[in-house]
């Protein structure tokens, strides 16, 4: 007799439309799954003022709808941001949120559509399933492939200096999500990459996962993994390649889906200190720290490397530890070749403050008790003199 399953749960949003173009008919999508017609859309404004809302806007201007746009989103959005994005929000009377953008839009989107009907102070949102009651109804549209914002239920703040925080409830999964990769065309080569590799370490990182690992995250995580390194650099040179940017799309979203449910582990926590003191996006900070981590847990992660390994470079006859190598090899030369920066030196970090970073690591326990090996202070130094 086997072992069995072990018990699991899996939560995701309960529709999703992939269509390229699809945000050209956004207002017949609107119009056919919410009865609410005051839309307050929520995103930033080089996407504003760069057109990329612009068919989606008309077109739900032509169903009816009317549409207050929030542009005034930032990366790594402090609290702020969204404090004056719900008081336009019930100023304008919205009834419908979406979020249209990247993480950062996403991640506001969520929030305000539970702050515009609850009562419950922002303070009291941090932390798992602290949300209340319900929400607006939510709608959620990606610009970049990485994240995978759209399919998870946390929205992450900065609340201080250097702080961020998170905040998880089933609330923030969306009710929609549209994947029309048509909107990620215009991403640029370094964007395309950095957020690419955020995309990648979250399916890499779900599926090493020490406590929520589980059977649909790890297919979920595989599928994601094989899209993502087949068509990562060819979305980086040409992206106008329709296939790539899809491919992109939808594995970013399948990795979403996976560490939703099966959390990140010593990539995002070594890299959340670099975008809190130096205010580095979050896909490059996680692409500066993957080879030293992927190294670090090469031997004590061999065996899910090595599966990993026949995912992305094919089946092969050698044994577990090669494996393993090969795979930490593949991705290192897939970054190498991606064009994203790969050494914090390249992007101003000061040598002198790696032991304050390793100190700031440490506070990520949430994450590194995820990681298939311990990291320690010292372990986590070592790690950023590596990626140094
Ligand atoms: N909720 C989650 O599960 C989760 C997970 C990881 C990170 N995050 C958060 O997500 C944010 C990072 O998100 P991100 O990496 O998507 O970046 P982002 O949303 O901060 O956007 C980065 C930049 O890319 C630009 N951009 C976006 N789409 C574009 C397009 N199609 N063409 C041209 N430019 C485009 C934006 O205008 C912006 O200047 C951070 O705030 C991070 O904390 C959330
Ligand atoms: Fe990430």
């Amino acid at each position: 007799m086997t072992d069995g399953i072990k018990p699991f749960s899996f939560d995701t949003p309960g529709s999703m439309l992939v269509e390229w173009g699809g945000a050209k008919r956004m207002g017949e999508l609107l119009s056919a799954w919410f009865p609410e017609r005051n839309l307050l859309i929520v995103t930033d404004k080089f996407l504003h003022e760069n057109g990329l809302l612009d068919p989606a806007v008309a077109s739900l201007k032509a169903h009816g709808f009317t549409v207050t746009v929030f542009d005034d989103v930032v990366a790594d959005p402090p609290e702020a941001v969204l404090m004056s994005c719900v008081e336009r929000a019930k100023a304008a009377g919205a009834d419908v949120v979406m979020g249209l953008g990247g993480g950062s839009s996403m991640d506001i989107a969520k929030l305000v559509a539970v702050m515009l009907v609850s009562e419950q102070p922002l303070s009291e949102l941090y932390g798992i399933g602290k949300v209340e009651g319900k929400r607006t109804p939510l709608v959620q549209v990606p610009t970049t492939a990485g994240t995978g914002s759209e399919v998870t239920n946390i929205t992450i703040l900065t609340t201080g200096e250097t702080t961020k925080m998170g905040i998880v409830s089933h609330q923030l999964y969306a009710d929609r999500v549209l994947l029309d990769a048509e909107l990620t065309v215009g991403l640029p080569p370094v964007q395309t990459a950095a957020t690419g590799i955020d995309a990648m370490v979250h399916a890499i990182e779900a599926f090493t996962g020490q406590h929520k690992k589980n059977m649909m995250s790890d297919v979920f995580a595989k599928e994601a993994l094989r899209l993502m390194t087949a068509n990562l650099i060819t979305a980086c040179q040409d992206g106008t390649n329709r296939a790539a940017r899809e491919a992109m799309l939808l594995g970013a979203n399948l990795a979403g889906q996976a560490f939703s449910n099966s959390p990140v582990g010593a990539v995002h926590a070594l890299a959340y200190p670099l975008g809190g003191h130096y205010h580095l996006p979050h896909g490059l900070t996680n692409a500066l720290m993957l080879g030293p981590v992927l190294r670090y847990n090469m031997t004590a992660a061999a065996s899910l490397y090595a599966e990993l390994a026949d995912v992305v470079v094919g089946p092969s006859e050698e044994g577990t530890q090669a494996k393993s190598a090969n795979f930490v090899n593949f991705m290192q030369d897939l970054m190498d070749r991606s064009g994203a920066p790969l050494k914090l030196r390249d992007v101003n970090v000061p040598e002198a403050d790696l032991p304050m970073l390793a100190k700031d690591a440490m506070l990520q326990t949430r994450l590194l008790v995820n990681n298939p090996v311990e990291v320690t202070e010292k372990d986590a130094l070592a790690l950023y003199r590596e990626a140094y």
